[in-house]
């Protein structure tokens, strides 16, 4: 079996586009087209999450939308992927008065987050990133990086020299080069 394939909608989705838009709508959310929840998903208010076009969340996605979810174009996520705009204070008699906050999460374009990542209140993940499975965001992550691990740091910046390969140095084959650069 060759080991690269192709996530568009004609190979991959598991899209009953009809019926997820449905959803979104029931629910709420602001979007743009293409924009498909794998079930089952979870969010609080719906009408607190906006999401650009091409988005894709795998299973299990969860978002805590006490606060704005603001989504970019061209955005991926794995299995289990929680974003949390909500929290409670730290101090014990403060917390137990029911108090919640809600601090807004923005996602930039081309993001792809891993599967299993936390991403807590107020963050900002620029445009351009890879969020590396299981990690917990808990500050901003720029533009055009690579970030991972618990707390979620920059391990590397993107680059043009990426672009080739699919996988640390495995490289894409002619027809899926050729399909990447539009020919
Ligand atoms: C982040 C990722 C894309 C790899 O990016 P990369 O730039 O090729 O990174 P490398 O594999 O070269 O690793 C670079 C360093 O980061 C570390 N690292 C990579 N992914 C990590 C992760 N998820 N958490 C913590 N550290 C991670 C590596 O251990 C390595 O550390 P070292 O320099 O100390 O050896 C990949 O590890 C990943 O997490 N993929 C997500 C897969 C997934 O969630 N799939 C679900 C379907 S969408």
């Amino acid at each position: 079996m060759n080991e690269m394939s192709w996530k568009g909608t004609e190979q991959k989705m598991p899209f009953e586009p009809e019926k997820g838009m449905e959803c979104l709508e029931r629910a709420g959310i602001k979007h743009k087209k293409n924009v498909y929840f794998e079930p089952p998903f979870h969010c609080e208010y719906g009408s607190h999450i906006e999401v650009g076009e091409n988005f894709y969340a795998n299973t299990h996605c969860v978002m805590l939308d006490v606060g704005k979810i603001t989504i970019g174009d061209n955005v991926m996520f794995g299995p289990n992927v929680s974003i949390y705009t909500a929290g409670h204070p730290i101090h014990p008699e403060s917390r137990n008065s029911a108090f919640e906050y809600g601090i807004p999460v923005t996602i930039g374009d081309n993001v792809w987050i891993g599967g299993s990542c936390c991403v807590l209140p107020g963050v900002k993940i620029g445009n351009n990133v890879v969020i590396g499975a299981g990690s917990v965001v808990t500050k901003d992550i720029p533009d055009n990086v690579c970030a991972a691990g618990n707390p979620c740091r920059v391990i590397r910046e993107i680059t043009d020299a990426d672009k080739p390969y699919y996988f640390k140095d495995r490289k894409f084959d002619e027809e899926a080069w050729a399909k990447i650069n539009g020919k």
